[in-house]
């Protein structure tokens, strides 16, 4: 019998050393005995970190929504899989049991198949939180469409490119958003988007604000009569291990967003293992994850993850400020949440409020607390443990990434003891090292280092769409024979590991992954804009905010600073999305280049960060006297 469920500290290094002594047998074991195939499996591994070529279970034939579903139907078919909390308290919470989420799930695929998706066909999916999104992921998923989820607050100009980069020949989205006290236009930012996309075939909407939108002839059409046509049955397509299941975009280094692909069977083995064992879930436990499907956390731990456990998973349409601060807790109170799992810019927004906001409602039920996204602080961190968790609830700090598709370094609660901001002890499978600059193992602890992993895992991405050079050259270039992160990280004296941030040109922003390039080229879109830099700095909520340096044509032309900065902005938010926006802007007379031109951000991002003790020989620079001038205007 394998070890599906880590009970205490001996069997979690038990377990781990198995699983990295001998990775194939320990995997194949999980894989036999708690999943469902239609085929087993030729080989469990094959590949390396030098070919960067994996395949996970080759040759074995399964279905993820025969996994997620129709398995639990005869003994969970009148449990709720998902709990749907709208986005007003006043409008009523929905469970879908398993039962209704089968033929809800079987519906929705026979319309996509009425409209000619076939298996390898891309699905672009622009929706809010609310039901539909999880469902149209899986009923792509049962007849093999591959699901591009876009998180639906990216502007037109995101939509388009993740649509043209993946050609999806349907969108599905909604008549608008509720967010808080506000609505969003998603079908007019779909309509706007299609101008630039010659793919898109049909779009499907969803009805959920009854706003007033047109519809274009002979492309787009309301969901609903389709699905009350449509049959509860649905045979699933039997899908190859390796085939994709999904494109989820994430920043990179270029103004051109990765595609991470996922596959089937390594990706639902890894996620369903990692689920059960983080969470610890148990059958009536109640799990809800705060984070939007847009990202990877919704796919992996509020879709997947959960569902192939047979848990039951919340879907929260909302905002944590809406109708005021304590929504989060009165949803805790009202659905007798065990699992609670956000990002640390919640905990920090949260913990900023009036105690009254928190205390008032009954949080006696949660037994489980999580993190994700950004490194948690300490003293968000014990307001986490104190305030929300009564001191009793252990705090799941998990570290991952979208190309992980699931969790690399976390606590397993009661089994891996917590300690304030450390991610602490890899999950089972696998293998961190610490790297210095020079491409050398550090074996010492107490030192930062450039964090990889040495060896494959099944729910690593296999490539980027499209591009697959792009995928060898930015996880396996760095260091050879390694998946290199992208962050650093610290490692104590039993091991634990924190993770100390980014060393790329990406920014953690509230949880929120932002590469500075396609930043860059929005604000270099502005007439007036002759270049532009942007880098992070420390900010008390968002964990780190954007400050822009930005170099005028003609500084002098520059009558209303105020006015240029709504500009840049407003073309950030059309050209990426609200969440990109800067919060300090600073017009320079020029950036500091090293002689062959390229721009030294390590100095900006020193000077965003007031910390301009110690900024290197400067001397050397093609142009040494625009730091002066940049540090005498900083944005404070
Ligand atoms: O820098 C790390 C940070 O978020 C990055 C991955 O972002 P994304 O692909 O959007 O996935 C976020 C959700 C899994 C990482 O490279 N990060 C993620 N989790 C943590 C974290 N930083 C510190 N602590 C974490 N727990």
């Amino acid at each position: 019998m394998s070890n599906y469920h880590i009970k205490d500290t001996e069997e979690y290094y038990q377990v781990y050393r198995k699983s990295i002594t001998n990775p194939e047998g320990f995997w194949e074991e999980i894989a036999e005995e708690h999943f469902l195939w239609q085929k087993r499996w030729d080989k469990v591994l094959e590949g390396d970190f030098n070919d960067n070529e994996f395949k996970w279970f080759k040759g074995g034939k399964l279905n993820i929504t025969e996994n997620c579903i129709d398995r639990h139907l005869k003994t969970r078919g009148n449990k709720t899989a998902i709990l749907f909390e709208p986005n007003s308290p006043e409008e009523e919470a929905q469970h879908i049991t398993y039962n209704e989420l089968s033929k809800r799930v079987n519906k929705l695929a026979n319309v996509l198949k009425s409209k000619g998706v076939k298996k390898g066909d891309r699905v672009c999916v622009y929706l809010p939180m609310i039901p539909e999104l999880a469902i149209t992921l899986l009923a792509c998923a049962r007849i093999g469409a591959i699901h591009s989820v876009i998180f639906a607050g990216f502007s037109s100009n995101a939509v388009a490119k993740r649509i043209n980069d993946s050609q999806s020949k349907v969108v599905i989205t909604s008549d608008g958003a509720y967010r808080g006290a506000k609505t969003i236009d998603l079908k007019g930012i779909v309509d706007t988007a299609l101008k630039e996309c010659n793919s898109v075939e049909s779009v499907l909407v969803v009805k959920r604000i009854n706003s007033d939108i047109t519809l274009k002839e002979g492309r787009d059409e309301w969901i609903q009569p389709l699905i009350d046509k449509a049959s509860t049955e649905c045979e699933p397509e039997i899908m190859d291990a390796e085939d994709p299941l999904f494109i989820l975009y994430t920043s990179g280094s270029t103004g051109t967003p990765k595609g991470m692909v996922h596959t089937t069977g390594g990706y639902m083995v890894y996620t369903g293992y990692s689920f059960k064992n983080v969470f610890q879930y148990k059958e009536n436990d109640i799990y809800w994850c705060t984070a939007d499907i847009g990202w990877i956390t919704g796919h992996s731990y509020i879709v997947y993850g959960p569902l192939v456990n047979g848990a039951t998973t919340v879907m929260f349409e909302g905002v944590p400020s809406y109708p005021d601060y304590g929504r989060f807790w009165e949803i805790i109170e009202k659905h007798k949440i065990t699992h609670f799992y956000t990002a640390p810019t919640a905990i920090r927004t949260l913990a900023k409020q009036e105690t009254e906001f928190t205390t008032k409602y009954n949080l006696s039920s949660l037994k489980i607390l999580g993190t994700v996204g950004e490194p948690i602080n300490e003293e968000a961190w014990h307001w986490y443990n104190d305030v929300v968790g009564s001191k009793r609830c252990p705090i799941v700090d998990t570290y991952w990434q979208t190309e992980t598709g699931g969790f690399l370094i976390t606590p397993i609660p009661y089994v891996i003891p917590t300690k304030p901001t450390y991610a602490t002890l890899p999950f089972i499978g696998i293998q961190p090292v610490l790297m210095d600059d020079n491409g050398k193992e550090i074996k010492e602890n107490f030192v930062n280092g450039n964090l990889c992993i040495k060896f494959p895992w099944p729910a690593m991405s296999r490539t980027i769409w499209n591009d697959h050079d792009r995928y060898r050259k930015t996880f396996f270039s760095t260091y050879k024979g390694m998946y290199f992160t992208g962050d650093s990280a610290l490692r104590d004296e039993v091991k634990y590991y924190r993770i100390t941030g980014r060393i790329d040109d990406v920014i953690i922003v509230s949880g929120h992954n932002l590469g500075t390039a396609p930043i860059e080229d929005a604000i270099n879109e502005h007439p007036a804009v002759a270049e532009s830099a942007i880098v992070g700095f420390p900010h008390e909520i968002k964990g780190s905010a954007l400050y822009g340096f930005i170099t005028l044509k003609d500084k002098g032309a520059c009558r209303n600073q105020e006015h240029l900065q709504k500009e840049i902005n407003q073309l950030i938010s059309d050209h990426v999305g609200p969440i990109a926006k800067l919060d300090k802007m600073q017009f320079t007379e020029g950036l500091p280049k090293t002689r062959s031109g390229k721009i030294v951000r390590r100095i900006l991002r020193k000077i965003a960060c007031n910390d301009t003790e110690e900024l290197g020989d400067t001397s050397t620079l093609l142009n040494p006297k625009i730091v002066k001038e940049i540090m005498d205007n900083v944005v404070k």
